[in-house]
């Protein structure tokens, strides 16, 4: 039987519900429903990101994180479809639709290219349609944002793209776009976000919107699993570093995308059902902000 996963309220997305699995779902605006931890697949060549795909669904995930410009969309969704087909690693009998994937799109420029770039990525990764298709960033100016985002639109209503949304806006490109009057607005903004760079202008404006925030590099891309309060809150709760910060991102009710190319990793990341964070941990590590960016950091482009 395939597994629609359980739903959080919207109150539960804000505050954080005790239990998580890999099954657990938020609500958007949209209507639909998307996975609540995603498998980051950046950095990964297609040969590391179909085997940790494969790893990743085989331990409960249910979503793939991918994109143009990580040039690993093909061997991902190749990884989902043999998954799907193959029943030693499918226990659960799951179908194309429980799993979710994402991609984005390289660069914002005008409709017609915009609109050729979201088929060609439908036709990669050879899913028949993509699940949450992204403005990978802000980039390009407002017309060409535009532009792209009435391209994201048109796929959605073609059935190409299940749900749209954008990656990298700060407050004024989302509130640009809104102010657009367009016919969809973002169901998700996906952003850096991790307990060393918490863009609290960001995801506030994000929650009081209705739009899902999606936490990328929720490790903080590796860099702070010494730092000692990260050290001293895993050792309270029998942690790992990368779990604590996993389970940081899910009680803020963010949607963290853990990247591992490692299958021990890939599964101990998900594991995050066991402990849950007090307010007053949680409050000790939003206050770790530094603004840490891991990557880059278009949110404040014209
Ligand atoms: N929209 C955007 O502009 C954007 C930008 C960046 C990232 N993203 C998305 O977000 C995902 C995650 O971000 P990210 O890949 O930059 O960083 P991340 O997930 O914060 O960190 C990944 C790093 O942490 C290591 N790691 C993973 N699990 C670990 C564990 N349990 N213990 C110790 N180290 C661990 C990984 O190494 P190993 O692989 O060797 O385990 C890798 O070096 C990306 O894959 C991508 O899907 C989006």
């Amino acid at each position: 039987m395939a597994s629609s996963g359980a739903i959080n309220s919207i109150e539960h997305a804000v505050m954080g519900p005790t239990k998580y699995s890999l099954a657990t779902r938020l609500p958007l605006s949209s209507g639909l429903s998307i996975p609540q931890i995603h498998l980051g697949v950046y950095l990964m060549s297609g040969r590391e990101a179909g085997q940790a795909v494969k790893w990743a669904l085989a331990s409960g995930y249910q979503a793939v994180d991918s994109a143009q410009m990580y040039r690993n969309e093909a061997e991902s969704g190749k990884a989902i479809r043999e998954f799907l087909e193959d029943k030693s690693l499918n226990t659960q009998g799951l179908r194309r639709e429980d799993i979710f994937f994402t991609s984005k799109l390289a660069s914002n420029s005008d409709y017609t290219r915009a609109r050729s770039a979201i088929k060609k990525s439908v036709e990669t990764c050879g899913l028949g349609y993509i699940d949450l298709f992204l403005l990978h960033s802000p980039y390009g100016g407002k017309t060409a944002r535009l532009a792209s985002w009435k391209a994201v639109e048109d796929a959605v209503k073609d059935g190409e793209v299940r749900i749209g949304g954008v990656s990298n806006f700060g407050v004024k490109h989302l509130e640009e776009l809104i102010a657009s009057k367009p016919d969809m607005l973002p169901a998700v903004n996906q952003i850096e976000v991790h307990p060393f760079n918490t863009r609290t202008s960001i995801t506030d404006f994000c929650q009081k919107n209705g739009i899902v925030v999606e936490a990328y590099a929720p490790l903080a891309r590796a860099m702070r699993m010494q730092h000692p309060a990260i050290v001293k809150l895993s050792n309270k709760y029998q942690c790992t570093p990368a779990q604590l910060m996993v389970r940081w991102s899910l009680q803020h009710g963010f949607i963290p995308l853990p990247k591992s190319v490692s299958k021990e990793r890939i599964e101990a990341n998900g594991k995050i059902d066991f402990f849950e964070i007090t307010k007053p941990d949680m409050e000790t590590m939003d206050g770790l902000d530094e603004y840490l960016v891991t990557d880059w950091d278009p949110v404040d482009t014209d």
